[in-house]
């Protein structure tokens, strides 16, 4: 199956992905976190991506569309793929469709009130790379899972949090009539408990 989660900064889409992906047995594919791995190794791609997301202003199409034609090559995506944080533009959308089209987007919708509050608390490991909130850790600073360091995100700072809720609405809230005349939108309330959010994301898989 080759799906994509669309949703706003902090909606759920990486957290839910990891759960969706392994059931679907298809790669979870964030370009969000390839552009940080990208920015760790300092590769030409990492170099040019960096001043945008430190701004929380998007990628150019052009760097993003390549790096995702890239991947999508790969032998592990001939199941299919999900795709979270792309694409997040018309045009990026438009180059997808020529590349693989989607059969499903699920849109996980979360009030804009509900948002910051999520990022500003969302901290991650840098060992397992999960994704946690503060209101369920004992402690700030360790993974419950692994045990490893938690960290904060360099753009889950309140002013570039507002730059990226600004950048969401104006560039990527118009895909949602694009799949809707399409036919391939399915929305699902983002603003849940973890578990209903899975299970309504399956349920409207199904
Ligand atoms: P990216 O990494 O994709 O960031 P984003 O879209 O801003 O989304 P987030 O990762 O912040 O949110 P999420 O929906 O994954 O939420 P999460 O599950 O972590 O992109 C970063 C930057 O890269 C962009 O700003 C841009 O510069 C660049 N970029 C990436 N893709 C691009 C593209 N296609 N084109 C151009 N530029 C691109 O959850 C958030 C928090 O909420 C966590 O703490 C979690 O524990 C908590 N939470 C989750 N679900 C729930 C729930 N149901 N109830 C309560 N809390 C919850
Ligand atoms: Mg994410
Ligand atoms: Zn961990």
């Amino acid at each position: 199956m080759k799906l994509i989660f669309l949703g706003p900064p902090g909606a759920g889409k990486g957290t839910q992905a990891a759960g969706v992906s392994a059931h679907l047995g298809v790669p979870h594919i964030s370009t969000g976190d390839m552009f940080r791995s990208a920015i760790q190794n300092q590769t030409p791609t990492g170099l040019e991506a960096k001043r945008y997301i430190d701004a929380g202003e998007l990628v150019p199409d052009s760097v993003t569309i390549a790096m995702v034609k890239e991947r999508l090559s790969m032998d592990d995506c001939k199941p299919g793929y999900l795709l979270d944080g792309f694409p997040r533009t018309v045009e990026q959308a438009i180059a997808l469709d020529d590349i693989s089209a989607p059969d499903a987007v699920v849109d996980i919708d979360v009030p804009d009130e509900r948002l910051m509050g999520r990022l500003t608390g969302r901290r991650i490991c840098g060992k397992c790379q999960g994704t946690f909130h503060i209101s369920k850790l004992d402690d700030e600073k360790v993974c419950p899972v692994c045990g490893g360091e938690l960290y904060q995100r360099n753009d889950d700072k309140p002013e570039t949090i507002d730059t990226r809720l600004k950048a969401y609405h104006e560039q990527t809230e118009p895909l949602i009539g694009y799949y809707k005349g399409l036919g391939k939108l399915r929305t699902v309330n983002g603003d849940g408990q973890l578990e209903d959010v899975f299970k309504a994301i399956l349920a409207t898989l199904e």
